[in-house]
């Protein structure tokens, strides 16, 4: 019974990893957005400083980055579970390497926070990363969409068999 449910709910579970990951681009985008504008704010003076103030970049960029964080690691795992789910196995290869980078980066990133404020060289170290962690970002949609077009050529072919 379990594994008819299994065949059933297979071809939405492999889409779903996908479609989520590219939603969480966007997130990391937007948190980026958001850290560069703490950054501004730090860095100003004055009648800006004080506009920039109101924006409240940085308990929005934390915020964000906390949904982020939890997100991709959940979004790797996730990965790695419908993929065995599939194919009784796991990939490995370029995908697989980067996105374990990646959760590997992001939790440093987190994990820098508290020593963040007294040193500003741990700031800089934190943009790094994240900097890495959204060029593998790059690389893991480039590869993902391969992989998912292997699938839906995979399945044209089972579905015309
Ligand atoms: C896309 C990923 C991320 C990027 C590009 C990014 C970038 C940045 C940048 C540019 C700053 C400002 C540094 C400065 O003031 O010079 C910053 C600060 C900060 N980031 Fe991130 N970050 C990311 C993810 C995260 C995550 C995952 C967390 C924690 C869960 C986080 C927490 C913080 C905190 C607490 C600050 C300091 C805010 C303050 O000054 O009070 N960031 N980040
Ligand atoms: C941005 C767009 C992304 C797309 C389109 C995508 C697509 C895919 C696809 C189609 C699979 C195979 C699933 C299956 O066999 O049913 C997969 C597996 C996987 N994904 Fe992604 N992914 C993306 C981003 C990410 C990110 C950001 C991470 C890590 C944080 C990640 C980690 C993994 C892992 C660990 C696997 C299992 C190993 C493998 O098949 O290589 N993916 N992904």
């Amino acid at each position: 019974m379990s594994s008819e449910i299994l065949a059933v709910l297979k071809p939405y579970l492999s889409f779903f990893h996908p479609v989520t990951m590219w939603i969480l681009l966007v997130v990391a985008l937007y948190a980026m957005y958001l850290g560069v504008q703490v950054r501004r704010t730090r860095l100003a003076d004055g009648d800006i400083k004080k506009e920039l103030v109101k924006g409240r970049f940085a308990i929005r960029h934390h915020q964000i980055g906390s949904i982020l964080l939890a997100l991709m690691v959940m979004g790797a795992i996730g990965g790695i579970t419908v993929t065995y789910l599939n194919n009784g196995k796991i990939m490995i290869g370029p995908h697989l390497f980067a996105g374990l980078g990646m959760v590997g980066l992001i939790s440093t990133s987190a994990a820098l926070v508290p020593f963040m404020q007294k040193h500003d060289w741990v700031r800089s170290i934190h943009v790094s990363l994240n900097l890495i962690l959204l060029g593998l970002f790059g690389w893991q949609a480039v590869t993902g969409v391969q992989i998912v077009q292997k699938m839906v050529s995979q399945m044209m072919k089972n579905g015309a068999a």
